[in-house]
């Protein structure tokens, strides 16, 4: 099992946009781990959010590290804008790369972490050449697009069988395992024990009237889960 601690990353996604700064402060005296940013373009996914101009505008809002979710097709023309603009974790899809080893190569060369998202039907096995290179997987419990979506439970059996393969090829203290979408505190601790290690929730912190006590059940809930 990984010994590495349980993140907790809010999804700004939920976030009351007009107060996006004052709400990420919050979030971050609340007890946030990083935070999870969002980047949609109407293409790769049924949506439309923000760009590196917002993003630039965040990392004066925190301290805390900026994990940038890009759910958009050809990320290689963008990963030098976002990297420049501060995020320090960058997701990508395979579903919306063509030369996903490059965009990775990219990445590291920008001084970033590289990262890889999976949607729901993708295999597993569409990561076998790159896990050694990636220093997180995330495992998308929703269809990405939209917050407030509810958990899916074959998730559960992605996030073991991708924890299996990590620990089979001695990876699993190197690459982080996320799980992304519907998470709340009622399910946190079933993804933990499934070998999640970052939890990234939107509705389930922002949907929320006090930040700070649900972020901290999700991390004594996932911690608990760790241990058994
Ligand atoms: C969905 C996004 C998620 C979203 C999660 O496409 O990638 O990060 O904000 O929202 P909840 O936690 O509400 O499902
Ligand atoms: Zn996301």
């Amino acid at each position: 099992m990984s010994q590495q601690p349980v993140h907790i990353a809010p999804s700004i996604l939920s976030a009351d946009f007009g107060r996006l700064a004052a709400e990420v402060a919050a979030v971050t005296e609340a007890g946030a781990d990083q935070i999870h940013v969002d980047v949609m373009d109407g293409h790769f996914v049924p949506n439309l959010t923000l760009g590196p101009v917002v993003v630039r505008a965040l990392r004066k809002a925190t301290h805390l590290p900026l994990d940038v979710h890009l759910m958009i097709e050809e990320p290689e023309r963008w990963i030098e804008a976002y990297a420049t603009a501060g995020a320090d974790i960058l997701y990508v899809h395979p579903e919306a790369c063509k030369h996903l080893h490059r965009v990775v190569q990219q990445i590291r060369a920008a001084g970033k972490k590289p990262a890889v998202a999976l949607n729901p039907a993708t295999p597993l096995s569409a990561l076998e050449y790159i896990l050694p290179d990636v220093t997180a997987v995330l495992i998308m419990s929703v269809n990405p697009g939209f917050g407030g979506q509810s958990f899916i439970p074959f998730s559960l059996d992605k996030i073991r069988a991708l924890h299996a393969e990590l620990e089979r090829r001695g990876l699993s203290d190197q690459v982080t395992i996320a799980v992304d979408g519907g998470i709340t505190g009622d399910n946190c601790a079933e993804v933990v024990a499934a070998g999640a290690r970052a939890l990234i929730s939107g509705t389930g912190v922002f949907g929320t009237p006090d930040y700070k006590s649900a972020i901290a059940t999700m991390r004594s809930r996932g911690t608990a889960a760790v241990k058994k």
